[in-house]
């Protein structure tokens, strides 16, 4: 654990450009809100005191993050970033240095700040090097030291051509961070407190301010409409990819797979196009993955092939299985070893044991099939009266014929046939047949009008 550092993240900037009644934070990159991102960098380093300043949707942000170990500052008026930092002044430990982030910076590497963590410095700023610079707080230097921030509103034009800009990213020891902040007033043409003004001051009282340079812009990127929000997410989901085939995995195209969540998958696995992950998703070894599925919070195992358009949410697959084409499987579908699931079939809170089979047009829900089992094409569990769900209990090796209905609760036999287009209503017994339609007349010499 690293107990020397606090951290501190201003998110209390309203995001007007965002247009949005959410607050900016909030507003995910690959399924995750944006703070969640930095919160997550700076757990994943073993540091534990995050400061969050909130203002604007303060209430909305605290909630979704109510579960977390998170300490949050209201600012009430977003006077500046340096008033930002004032609010959590008190609740700083005057003995540590602080880390302080941007809420809308959302992809700072941990790498990076390692690099933060490690500066000889009183005042460390994260800097990075913009083609252009428009709107960037641009850096002035003397050597390794920073003199000054100059804000773009504020820049004469020799300074706007200065490439290196800063990021918001900052360290500090926190006595001397307060003894600057002090100091800073509103004189400049924002009328706001500037986070960035702490910078003269420390030159002024001697202290030692150094840049470090970011490798890349895109990691430092701020969000604040949603085409940089694309971006970053864009961004995020190539790196998920490469890492994906880095590790063995075919994907048939990296441009084309979102993964909202953590997805792990064996070797000799294959995801053909177009396939979104969400939540903790675990494909084992050699899975195909067909084009366009959606898979959710979902366990499969080895040498399993989901086909096209399948949508698999909360359900475990265990080897050898095939679904899809375009299967429903919800929360609670449990498919034991080999088991074929195929076209317009929709499984809930059913399990299958090993081999069974319902290849066409059924909706399985609150079921425990057997092993063995083949469900004809159209078969229905009846698992609702209006009010109650209700199991249905198809033992081992049963066939079910097609247009089957089962109105649950009802027990299925093991070794039973079910004639098709039967409703079964009544337990059937082990190896019998059971036949619930009505029987078959044919009338001879029969005309039917015809049309001349
Ligand atoms: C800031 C920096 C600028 C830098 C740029 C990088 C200052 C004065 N300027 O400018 O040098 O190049 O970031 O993107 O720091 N916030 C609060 N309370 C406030 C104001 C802002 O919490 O009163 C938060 C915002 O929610 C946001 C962050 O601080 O997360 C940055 O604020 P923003 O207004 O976007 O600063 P920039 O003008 O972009
Ligand atoms: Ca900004």
């Amino acid at each position: 654990m690293n107990k020397a550092i606090e951290v501190c993240i201003l998110a209390a900037g309203k995001g007007t450009r965002m247009k949005s009644s959410k607050p900016k934070v909030l507003h995910p990159i690959a399924g995750r809100p944006m703070l969640r991102h930095l919160v997550s960098t700076v757990q994943s380093l073993g540091i534990n005191n995050v400061h969050v300043v909130v203002g604007s949707g303060a209430d909305e942000v605290k909630k979704s993050f109510q579960n977390d170990d998170i300490d949050f500052v209201l600012q009430l008026e977003q006077k500046g970033t340096g008033h930002a930092v004032m609010q959590a002044l008190p609740h700083l430990d005057e003995s540590k240095r602080v880390l302080i982030l941007l809420g809308d910076a959302p992809l700072l590497k941990a790498e990076t700040i390692e690099k933060m963590l490690k500066c000889e410095c009183d005042l460390g700023v994260l800097t990075v090097i913009q083609a252009n610079p428009f709107n960037y707080g641009r850096i002035i230097r003397q050597h390794d030291q920073i003199i000054e921030i100059v804000e773009e509103k504020d820049a004469g034009d020799e300074q706007r051509q200065i490439s290196e800009v800063n990021t918001g990213v900052m360290i500090a020891d926190v006595k001397k961070l307060s003894r600057w902040l002090d100091r800073i007033t509103p004189e400049n043409s924002q009328g706001e407190l500037l986070l960035t003004d702490i910078v003269k001051m420390a030159n002024s009282d001697g202290d030692v301010v150094k840049g470090i340079v970011a490798a890349d812009p895109i990691e430092v990127q701020g969000v604040n409409d949603f085409e940089q929000l694309s971006q970053l997410e864009r961004y995020y989901q190539t790196t998920i990819a490469k890492q994906l085939m880095q590790g063995g995995v075919h994907l048939m195209d990296p441009n084309r797979i979102d993964v909202r969540g953590d997805l792990k998958v064996g070797a000799d696995s294959t995801i053909d196009i177009n396939c979104i992950f969400e939540g903790n998703v675990s494909l084992g070894s050699n899975v195909r993955v067909g084009a366009n599925c959606k898979i959710i919070d979902s366990t499969i195992a080895d040498n399993v092939e989901i086909k096209p358009n399948s949508i698999i949410e909360g359900a475990s697959l265990e080897a050898g299985c095939s679904v899809g084409p375009f299967v429903r499987l919800r929360p609670g579908a449990q498919l034991g070893q080999d088991v074929a699931i195929g076209n317009f079939v929709e499984v809930k809170k059913t399990t299958l044991g090993k081999g069974s089979k319902a290849s066409h047009l059924s909706y399985l829900g609150d079921a425990i099939i057997g092993a063995g089992v083949n469900i004809g094409a159209g078969t229905i569990t009846c698992n609702y009266d209006g009010v109650n769900k209700h199991i249905t209990e198809i033992q081992d090796d049963v066939f079910v014929g097609s247009n089957t209905a089962l109105v649950a609760p009802v027990v299925v036999g093991q070794g039973s046939t079910i004639a098709a287009g039967s409703t079964i209503t009544k337990q059937i017994d082990a190896d019998s047949l059971a036949i619930g339609r009505g029987r078959q007349k044919n009338l001879s010499n029969w005309k039917g009008p015809r049309s001349k």
